[in-house]
């Protein structure tokens, strides 16, 4: 195999080019850069975090407006177990997003909506539900569950007219996290389609501790592959975590995966959803600049930028306007964190939270930097402008760098 393109992702009788965008919340992979993966003949995802909060910004509704009218009166209150979601107004996001970005849909490829189940939005399961039936619903192709052993997750679509059409798949980190759900989906008659096994060097949040780096992509997937060869079940494995070059993915397609799944060279195309301020700040990052840290409440380390206005910063919490991550309590550490700072300086105008963040707001507002381990390298993949800034990428040109390049090369875009 020489190349990417020597190799084809098969569904059924479908064939895709075997490279699939991940998903990035909160809208960092947009429908743009979703769409582009499809055009091209590959897989590209949206994302369903904090959907109604996306859905205002870009479809001109009100539901973060709206959510934070109703909820107003507990602005002060540490108890958020009140501030609930409408669970039709979550349903109404999802069928915009996901049934806009279909309609736009051109080309052979396929677009997948990720779906993290740590977003537990004061409801886990009844939300959670709404999302994915909305999802399936609005003709989305297909459904990649992340963040969590998504143990109750199929169950929740069982009776879908589309349940066993549409391509489901999980993100898992480890050989036991895919076997607990596939002990629990086998009660469903219903395996997934794909399996993304992610390593320690992805972007987002991880699937693992803080001992992270003694753990590999290849060592798992290899893992993964041998168990499903040995139980008879021929289901496409696709990596993912630090696959930076076309001869990355090669050397994983040669080794039996069916695609990879990358994201970090996405994160500096002009489809990205991330501002092109931060896109700078990627490109200049360098290795000491990124870090793996606790301070997402989801209780999953994190890779962000160290420099990610996120880290330290004591806003008071947003739940009544977003609240996606208070449990089924309403609670979240980042609430005790931060009330904690404010008990311990009484009188202080504003305070800092260096150990958890208010990620719902800052992700929103793209002050969570969150990155690859290989985003250091992104200047290696473009130009410098003469004005010292990088010259940001075309989807287009990545998704052809990842399909075409041999030799560990990079090509640099077109001289602007
Ligand atoms: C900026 C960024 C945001 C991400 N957000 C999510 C997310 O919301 N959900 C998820 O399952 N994975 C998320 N990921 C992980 C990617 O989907 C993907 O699996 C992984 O980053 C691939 O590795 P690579 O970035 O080294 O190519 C994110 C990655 C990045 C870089």
């Amino acid at each position: 195999m020489k190349c990417v393109d020597d190799s084809r992702l098969r569904f059924g009788k479908r064939e895709l080019v075997p490279i699939m965008i991940g998903g990035m919340g909160v809208d960092i992979s947009t429908a743009e850069l979703a769409l582009e993966a499809a055009r091209l003949g590959g897989v590209g995802h949206i994302s369903d975090a904090m959907l109604p909060t996306v859905s205002d910004r870009r479809y001109d509704t009100s539901f973060v407006k709206d959510k934070l009218k109703q909820y107003k009166y507990n602005l002060d209150n540490s108890d958020k177990s009140d501030v609930k979601f409408d669970l039709g107004h979550i349903a109404e996001a999802t069928r915009l997003h996901v049934s806009k970005s279909m309609e736009a849909k051109r080309g052979d490829g396929m677009i997948f909506i990720n779906c993290m189940e740590k977003l537990t939005m004061n409801a886990p399961r009844e939300t959670l539900s709404v999302r994915l039936r909305g999802a399936l619903s609005s003709g989305i192709d297909g459904i990649t569950l992340s963040a969590g052993l998504h143990l109750g997750s199929f169950a929740l679509m069982e009776d879908h007219p589309r349940f066993r059409d549409a391509h489901l798949g999980i993100i898992v980190s480890s050989l036991r996290a895919l076997q607990l759900f596939l002990r629990k989906t086998a009660k469903l008659n219903r395996l997934p389609d794909f399996i993304v096994v992610e390593g320690p060097l992805a972007g987002g949040h991880l699937g693992f501790s803080l001992d992270w780096a003694q753990y590999d992509l290849r060592t798992i997937t290899l893992e993964v592959m041998q168990y499903l060869r040995t139980e008879n079940l021929a289901i496409p494995v696709i990596p993912a975590g630090g696959i930076f070059t076309g001869s990355d993915a090669t050397a994983f397609l040669e080794e039996g995966a069916a695609a990879v799944q990358v994201a970090t060279r996405f994160t500096v195309a002009d489809e990205c959803g991330l501002p092109n301020k931060v896109m700078q700040e990627y490109f200049k990052a360098s290795e000491n600049d990124i870090e793996v840290n606790t301070t997402s409440p989801t209780g999953y380390p994190m890779r962000m930028l160290k420099n990610s206005p996120s880290i330290g910063s004591g806003i008071s919490p947003g739940c009544e306007s977003y609240g996606y991550l208070l449990d089924g309590n309403g609670n979240c550490s980042y609430i005790e964190a931060y009330n904690r700072e404010v008990a311990a300086h009484p009188g202080a105008k504003k305070v800092s939270v260096m150990d958890k963040t208010c990620l719902c707001t800052h992700m929103r507002n793209f002050n969570c930097w969150t990155c690859g381990h290989y985003t250091y390298r992104l200047k290696d993949t473009t130009r410098k402008n003469a004005d010292g800034s990088y010259q940001v990428l075309s989807a287009e040109h990545i998704f052809r760098d990842y399909q075409f390049s041999v030799d560990n090369k990079i090509a640099l875009p077109a001289l602007k």
